[in-house]
């Protein structure tokens, strides 16, 4: 079963009709017709057409595009319209704006730009979504709904006074009391103790630094807002339509949206990925997100936009060389995405977007671009038969937004330094490398269906979340400034690992960020010599092995990496995790050796995805034998991959 009613993986992208005259539409639908686009995401953008005026509808376009989609076989992921207000609404409510930590009320003349508290944003949306799903329900191209775009985009949060009442009874729904919250924000430093909820605001623009635990707050707060929007357009979806699936594109290993919380809310995870085709280390990046999307449900997802070349929004917009286009498409579709869609069907001709890439670009037919669109639809349903099938990941990397966020927060840490993102590589690059299917996970779900687990960085860990681990019975590394704080940002009790102490057996009893630039070198029992960047700590040891020590330096002689168990901990960051890597993974008897440079190797139900993302041919040793889907060709033994070509071995038939 796909992700929607349509058959097979999903194929087509965005597309704006109401950018066209209505002639340019039978030439739309004929050339997807031909190209095997099978659905098409409409109205994203369409609010001010859609309702020129309050309450007033003209949905005589939509209905003619939707018919004339349908006629040609082409599904609808249909969009509520709701991500930019229209001018008259804000216009009539200027305080639908959002506004900037300075104070600034955002102008209208761009996008998503709204207040996520404001009240009349949301009953505007809803009313909206109402009048689609009532006048869309039994359309035969409705497929799918597709609430917002990309929440978190433009609009990450509002810091107005609408914003910050809202933000207050947030509060108090938390806390219950002045006191609660008090404890909790630990105001009785820099003199912020609160006598009423009014005094609180969000953490505008201040003098100095701004209370940590109120940044936390405001940042699960401001995720929640915009969850809240979601929330409120769905609930009027499942009334009319229960039985569409509902969705919103995320953006990837997004810092803004705790994506665990927005994932329960949806039917189905889709995401838009760009990784910068400048980048050579993109594919391993966009490895790691789409192995997020895939974990958020632990189901397949849909990649619901891609740039088929080069985007608009970068310093410099690097094209798709020829090839490329297919191979992030297919990795995609490796790491579990039942689908292939882009950012847009036909290139603009007007607007800030003019210029990004598009499925049918402005030179029309006879282009490059639209010869490997054709190309990559066929591929496309060749492979109609991997949808629906999952992964089998025997490692995942432990993540966490409140983490994230708590880490990362400006003005109050030993170093800022430690991003989340770079640990997540610097373990998933390495594993990566060796065609090790890899999940994500929250710290609080079941673990025990994988073999190792690794929590590259928990600063923000619960007395839970540590006894979830603890009760983890295969091999397990933390990573350093773990189990640092709780909820609240407040330091557990005698220090890191706080609640995570008795499992690792150490102390970190001080950490000792590494000046830019300069490294420390540690030594493994067995001789190895590693050096580490940014980040080390004074270690004391309870009750662990010393797996290697800090030499040179303040910390010299001092552990740096510990084993207690079957659960070990790193007090930095080495640039080379191999050696760790290799005993952890021994100890779970998962052999993988590194593939080729540049070789991708992924598993998704009966299927083998091998990507040569790489600059020369590569040979890959096959685990049995069995036939490429994309070529119809039987392989054995091992497969030559040029750059930029692939298989998928259809290698075990159940
Ligand atoms: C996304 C957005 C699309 C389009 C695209 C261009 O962020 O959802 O509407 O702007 O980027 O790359």
């Amino acid at each position: 079963m796909g992700l929607t009613r349509v058959p097979g993986l999903l194929f087509g992208g965005d597309y704006n009709p109401e950018q066209w005259p209505e002639t340019v539409w039978d030439e739309d639908v004929r050339l997807m017709a031909e190209a095997g686009v099978n659905i098409v995401t409409v109205a994203v953008f369409s609010w001010s057409r859609l309702e020129p005026a309050p309450g007033v509808h003209d949905f005589g376009w939509l209905d003619r595009i939707l018919d004339l989609l349908h006629a040609h076989g082409i599904a609808a992921d249909l969009a509520t319209a709701t991500a930019t207000p229209p001018p008259w609404l804000v216009r009539a409510h200027p305080d639908v704006q959002p506004v900037d930590a300075a104070g600034t009320r955002l102008e209208f003349g761009s996008r998503q730009g709204y207040c996520p508290s404001s009240p009349v944003f949301r009953d505007g949306s809803v009313r909206l979504a109402r009048a689609m799903a009532e006048r869309y329900r039994n359309h035969p191209a409705l497929a799918m709904w597709h609430i917002g775009n990309e929440y978190g985009d433009h609009t990450v949060e509002c810091f107005c006074e609408e914003s910050a009442r809202h933000f207050r009874r947030w509060l108090e729904d938390r806390y219950g009391t002045l006191d609660g919250l008090n404890s909790a924000w630990g105001t009785s430093c820099w003199g912020q103790h609160y006598t009423a909820w009014t005094q609180i605001s969000p953490p505008r623009k201040a003098p100095g630094p701004v209370n940590p635990a109120q940044v936390l707050d405001w940042r699960r707060f401001s995720s929640d807002a915009l969850l809240a929007c979601f929330e409120a357009e769905r609930a009027v979806l499942k009334d009319v339509t229960p039985d569409v699936p509902v969705t919103t594109n995320f953006m990837s290993l997004l810092h803004h949206l705790d994506y665990w919380k927005w994932a329960d809310a949806e039917d189905f995870v889709s995401d838009d990925a760009y990784p910068d085709p400048a980048d050579p280390a993109a594919h391993v990046k966009a490895a790691l997100s789409y192995d997020l999307m895939r974990s958020l449900k632990r189901q397949p997802w849909l990649l619901l936009e891609s740039a088929p070349g080069a985007v608009s929004w970068r310093e410099v917009n690097v094209p798709k060389e020829q090839g490329v286009m297919r191979l992030h498409s297919l990795q995609a579709l490796a790491h579990g995405s039942d689908g292939v869609m882009f950012f847009q069907w036909r290139q603009a001709r007007y607007g800030p977007e003019k210029f990004h890439s598009a499925m049918l670009p402005h030179g029309g037919t006879d282009t490059r671009q639209w010869r490997e669109t054709l190309a990559l639809g066929a591929d496309v349903r060749r492979l109609a038969e991997v949808a629906g099938t999952t992964t089998r990941a025997e490692v995942a990397l432990v993540m966490d937004w409140d983490s994230w966020w708590g880490l990362e927060a400006p003005e109050s840490l030993p170093s800022n330094r430690l991003r989340l993102h770079a640990l997540l590589m610097s373990w998933y690059a390495p594993l990566h490398a060796r065609g090790i299917d890899v999940d994500l996970a929250p710290p609080g779900r079941d673990l025990s269906s994988y073999k190792v687990v690794i929590v590259p960085n928990l600063y923000l860990c619960t007395a839970e979340q540590a006894a979830n681990l603890a009760s983890f019975t295969g091999r397990l590394v933390v990573g350093p400034f773990s189990g640092v704080v709780d909820a609240a940002d407040q330091v557990h009790d005698g220090g890191a690992p706080g609640p995570l102490r008795p499992l690792l057996g150490v102390r970190s009893e001080e950490p000792w960020p590494i000046p830019d630039g300069r490294t420390q070198e540690l030594v493994a029992h067995d001789g190895t010599r590693l050096v580490a960047r940014t980040w080390s700590e004074w270690l004391e040891v309870d009750d662990a092995q010393v797996l290697a020590r800090y030499r040179g330096g303040p910390l010299d002689g001092r552990p740096a990496v510990t084993r207690r168990g079957a659960a070990t901990y790193l007090s930095c960051v080495p640039d080379d995790l191999t050696p760790v890597l290799d005993e952890v993974l021994g100890d779970a008897g998962i052999t993988a050796p590194v593939l080729p440079e540049g070789v991708e190797a992924c598993r998704r139900g009966d299927f083998l995805f091998l990507l040569n993302h790489g600059a020369a041919e590569a040979t890959v040793p096959l685990p049995a034998a069995g036939t490429d889907l994309l070529t119809g060709r039987r392989l054995h033994g091992s497969v030559a991959l040029a750059p930029r070509d692939a298989v998928v071995l259809k290698y075990r038939v159940s």
